[in-house]
């Protein structure tokens, strides 16, 4: 088979760059190692910034997100008894947010594909990138017993941080940086009313907290919890008590707890990788950058990568012009870095530390206290949540 562009990985990245260029009239391929139902069965968070939500327009693929999801025009940070909001409307000129879970979008993105015969192969297994560093590189992968190839101008890793992509790149080519966190969250889906219409951050002596949702009727909760712990650990009983004990009092009498329906432990990474180009092998969202969860960024720096990939692209094809590949690694890393920075800052703000030092604790809430007497604080940390420009 020949193709334009062989994608690797059908989530939000590869799905939404897909999409983008078929609409283009760019012929694309996207690999994917599991069914589509397995995709769609990873509980994912659900915060998207602005400009990721423009571009679900773009790709013709927002009407659901825009019916279904919700405006949030604000968040709430509380700190042991006592909750403030955080105004991101008033302190970026009217910016929101959208909360729409990413399974949703995912879904959306995958009905699109369908609706124009866009081509996504399932289980392909074994995918890989060849000649990356040549003009005509290839994919290669085998679908039981068989073993295809694509031919390509261009390869996309978007498959994640465990994918093939990034570690065809030569070793003395890549550089990686990396912060683990000495914590996890455990994060809880269930069938009850939110707490609260809007988000809340819980800091306490106890551990972070968070209060989330994805609809009316659906809640996501999470707390920090050692590494070490499991989800076997959890009873939903010892859960819920124990974000209660997190959160304000007021909150916690309001609310309203349920069985899990999902329930599950992420250990909390900061991670990128550089340069996201090598050869004709362009790197795309996690498989080149993974965040903390705590500032909601992980899709959203996959956002912008799409962005300028998919402009990138257009520009090559439609107009002869490579400044827009050419510029690509740099322009992407240059965002997914404060992104990085964004989401450490809140983590860090946040979160108990193990190996905390009495000096680190009175570092943190002298941040935390900054950030509600500061109007350049506060901005700063409300343009960062909404999304900065791409
Ligand atoms: N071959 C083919 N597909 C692969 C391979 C491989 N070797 N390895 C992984 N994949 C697929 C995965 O099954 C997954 O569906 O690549 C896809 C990567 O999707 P994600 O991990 O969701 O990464 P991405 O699309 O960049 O999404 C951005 O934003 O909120 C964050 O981390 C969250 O996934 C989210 C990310
Ligand atoms: C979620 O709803 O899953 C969610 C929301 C905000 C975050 C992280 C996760 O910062």
């Amino acid at each position: 088979m020949k193709t334009k562009v062989g994608i690797i990985g059908g989530g939000p990245s590869g799905l939404m760059l897909s999409q983008l260029l078929d609409l283009k009239g760019i012929d694309n391929v996207v690999l994917e190692k599991h069914t589509r139902d397995y995709v769609l069965g990873r509980i994912r968070a659900g915060v998207l910034e602005h400009g990721f939500a423009e571009l679900m327009r773009e790709a013709q693929c927002g009407e659901r997100m825009d019916a279904e999801g919700e405006i949030h025009e604000g968040f709430y940070i509380a700190e042991n008894n006592e909750k403030k909001r955080v105004d991101l409307a008033g302190h970026t000129g009217g910016n929101s947010v959208v909360v729409y879970g990413q399974t949703e979008l995912t879904r959306d993105l995958y009905d699109a594909r369908a609706a124009m015969n866009g081509k996504v192969i399932h289980e392909a297994l074994d995918v890989k990138p060849h000649d990356i560093n040549t003009k005509n590189p290839y994919l290669t992968y085998r679908q039981g017993d068989e073993t295809f190839r694509i031919d390509c101008d261009f390869i996309i890793g978007a498959d994640g941080f465990h994918g093939v992509s990034r570690k065809s790149i030569p070793k003395d080519v890549l550089k990686e940086y990396e912060k683990v966190y000495p914590f996890g969250w455990l994060g809880v889906l269930s069938r009850t009313k939110p707490v609260s219409p809007e988000l809340i951050y819980a800091k306490s002596d106890r551990g972070f907290a968070l209060c989330s949702l994805r609809s009316q009727v659906l809640s996501r909760y999470y707390i920090q919890v050692p590494l070490t712990d499991s989800t076997d650990d959890w009873s939903d009983e010892a859960f819920w008590d124990e974000l209660k004990a997190r959160l304000p009092d007021d909150v916690a009498a309001n609310l309203e707890t349920g069985p899990s329906i999902e329930k599950s432990i992420a250990p909390l990474r900061s991670f990128v990788a550089e340069p996201m180009r090598y050869g004709n092998m362009f790197l795309a969202g996690d498989a080149a950058h993974i965040v903390p969860p705590t500032g909601a960024r992980g899709l959203n720096s996959a956002a912008s990568d799409i962005y300028y990939l998919y402009h990138g692209l257009v520009d090559h094809y439609l107009k002869g012009d490579d400044t827009g590949l050419d510029s690509y690694s740099d322009r992407a890393l240059a965002r997914v870095w404060k992104a990085q920075r964004f989401s450490w800052w809140m983590t860090t703000l946040l979160h108990s530390f193990p190996d905390a030092i009495p000096y680190d604790r009175k570092l943190q809430q002298t941040d935390l206290e900054y950030l509600f007497s500061s109007e350049a604080a506060m901005t700063s940390l409300a343009e960062n949540y909404v999304g900065l420009p791409f």
